[in-house]
């Protein structure tokens, strides 16, 4: 059955939001979940994290960034298309309950699956610190949504556009050396920022969590695919995690692996927009 488009929008700068109706996954859906979809039936299988979930309206929310041939083609469809095929939701939810000081760390389109975490954070009535950072401030996502739920929100910017000019790493340093005491960190963006976010934490042996986005085909621990190392075990993201204890992930090897098909990737966008723009080479 195909899962219809409900809401389409660009929030900033080739980040789209898309609101899918799937009332079976919004029943169960919970925050540090995913779902896999597949555009139509030539298309590949891509991962996007439940971003927002409605279980009335039956809605799952996802927010993607446009950078690869799945996600550009994703971004040119519209309210009232379809989407073949929906599967979620997947993955373990996040650990929620009430820990005291939770430090909450979102980077560019990371911020969306930060935020029902946040959310659920604050409901399970911890004091949330969030940490929202992006390159620039045009590219920020969703201050409002965050402050709502945050005790304390922090921003930066690389070019120092908005917020500390700099990055979130800075910030949870700052809070970390000021005494602060943080019983857990959550870190969800590219795997630089998780890597950053956990050296900064570990010498101060505050717990840190982060989400993994290795390279899924399947989501269901059949074709191993997503494997990454965490404290020298081979564990697959979408079973196992995606949320890991960030002080014994590998993060060189989960780079290695996600660049390893960058050639293939690279040949399917050119053919994409060849075939869109009707180019004949
Ligand atoms: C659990 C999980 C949750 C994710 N949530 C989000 C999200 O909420 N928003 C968002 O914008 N992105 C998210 N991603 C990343 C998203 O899946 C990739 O950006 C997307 O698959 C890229 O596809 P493409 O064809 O557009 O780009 P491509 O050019 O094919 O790939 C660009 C890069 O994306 C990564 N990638 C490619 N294929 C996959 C794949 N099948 N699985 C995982 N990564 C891949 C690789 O690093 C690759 O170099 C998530 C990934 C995982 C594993
Ligand atoms: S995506 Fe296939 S085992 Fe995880």
């Amino acid at each position: 059955m195909p899962f219809k488009i409900l809401k389409k929008q660009e929030l900033v700068p080739a980040i789209h939001l898309m609101d899918i109706s799937a009332p079976r996954i919004a029943r169960k859906a919970q925050p540090g979940q995913f779902v896999i979809l597949r555009i139509d039936e030539t298309g590949e299988r891509i991962p996007l994290t439940i971003a927002d979930f409605d279980r009335k309206k039956g809605t799952i929310t996802m927010i993607f960034q446009a950078m690869g041939k799945t996600t550009t083609q994703l971004s040119t469809l519209k309210e009232g298309n379809y989407l073949l095929d929906f599967i979620g939701p997947l993955g373990n939810p996040a650990h929620i309950e009430n820990e005291g000081t939770v430090i909450l760390v979102g980077g560019g389109v990371g911020v969306a699956p930060v935020f029902p975490q946040a959310r659920a954070f604050k409901e399970a009535g911890n004091k949330v610190i969030s940490i929202i950072g992006a390159r620039s401030a045009n590219l920020l996502l969703w201050e409002d949504k965050m402050r709502e739920f945050s005790d304390e929100l922090y921003i930066t910017t690389d070019d120092g556009s908005k917020g500390h000019h700099g990055f979130v790493t800075d910030i949870v340093k700052k809070i970390l050396e000021s005494g602060t005491k943080v019983d857990r960190v959550i870190a969800i963006g590219p795997p630089v920022m998780m890597r950053a976010v956990a050296g900064v934490t570990k010498p101060f042996n505050v717990k840190t969590i982060v989400s993994l986005n290795s390279i899924m085909v399947d989501g269901t621990g059949m074709c191993g695919a997503c494997r990454v190392l965490v404290g020298n075990e081979t564990r697959f993201a979408c079973v196992d995690g995606p949320e890991f204890d960030a002080h014994l992930v590998d993060f060189t090897l989960l780079m290695n692996r996600l660049a390893i098909y960058q050639p293939e990737e690279k040949i399917a966008f050119e053919k994409y927009k060849c075939e869109r723009e009707g180019c004949k080479c």
